[in-house]
């Protein structure tokens, strides 16, 4: 990767002085400089981010947040308070991770997404550009009593531009088409679109469109116990 040395500095947390008290970052980050960590004027509770990170430029991470190793971002994401993301995490310019919102490994975000606060995904879930999760079933409630975001269960996938409601679980998975409206969770393996979201059909009958992949087209991730990128499963161990 080409990096300006005038524009980004290798992360240094307390001892380094660069962040406040309260700010840990780990070995190996490389976090340009207007990113702005930790909450104003001092983090209360801290800030943890792991090795490796890559934060770029017109970012903010915010307090009480705690994220595994090599998370690497765009330019101007925002990570509010009370968030956990785990290790090989990406978020894409402009998304914005609401607070309260718990994040496992390997988890995809694209850009322009908005993760709505108390929002959960699990590991390996891919989330394409200007994906909107909801937590308010009525906007402008006073009392936001009944606030709740999506869960995302593992390795599901999103289509891009689509629109998850409050309380909505995208099973283990499953797949949303691009530009749909889910207002009801779908079970584990399938695939839906459309406003609202109906089933199409289970994940395992999805084809290559080029024609390029025999067998099972989305093989279902499975961890690297090297810690490298996930591999994909031989289509007779994939679950639907
Ligand atoms: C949902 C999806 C996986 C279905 O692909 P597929 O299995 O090849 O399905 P088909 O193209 O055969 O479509 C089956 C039917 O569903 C409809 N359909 C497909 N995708 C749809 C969508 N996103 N919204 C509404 N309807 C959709 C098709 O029009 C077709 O309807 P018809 O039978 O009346 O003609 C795919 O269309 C999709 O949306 N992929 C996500 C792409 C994306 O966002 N990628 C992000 C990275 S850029």
């Amino acid at each position: 990767m080409k990096v300006s040395a005038s524009r980004q500095s290798a992360a240094t947390g307390r001892e380094g002085g660069r962040f406040p008290p309260g700010v840990r970052v780990g070995a190996g980050a490389l976090i340009d400089d207007d990113v702005r960590i930790g909450g104003e004027p001092f983090p209360r509770k801290g800030v943890d981010i792991g090795r490796g990170a890559r934060i770029r430029a017109g970012s903010a991470v915010e307090d009480d947040v705690h994220i595994g190793d090599r998370l690497e971002t765009g330019r101007n994401i925002v990570i509010c308070e009370d968030t956990s993301m785990g290790d090989d995490c990406h978020l894409g310019n402009n998304t914005i991770v609401g607070s309260g919102s718990r994040i496992g490994d390997r988890v995809h975000i694209g850009a322009n997404c908005y993760i709505a606060q108390l929002t959960t995904i699990e590991d390996d879930v891919t989330i394409a550009p200007g994906v909107c999760f909801a937590n308010d079933p009525h906007p402008g409630s006073a009392t936001q009593l009944c606030m709740r975001g999506p869960t995302i269960e593992r390795a599901a996938q999103i289509g891009m531009n689509a629109t998850i409601l409050p309380f909505v679980t995208i099973g283990e998975r499953s797949l949303v088409g691009a530009g749909s409206v889910v207002t009801r969770s779908v079970p584990t393996g399938l695939v839906v679109a459309g406003n609202p979201a109906r089933i199409l059909k289970s994940v395992a009958a999805v084809s290559c469109p080029l024609d390029l992949a025999a067998g099972e087209y989305l093989a279902a991730p499975r961890e690297d116990p090297d810690g490298g990128e996930p591999r994909r499963l031989p289509a007779r161990d994939a679950r639907v």
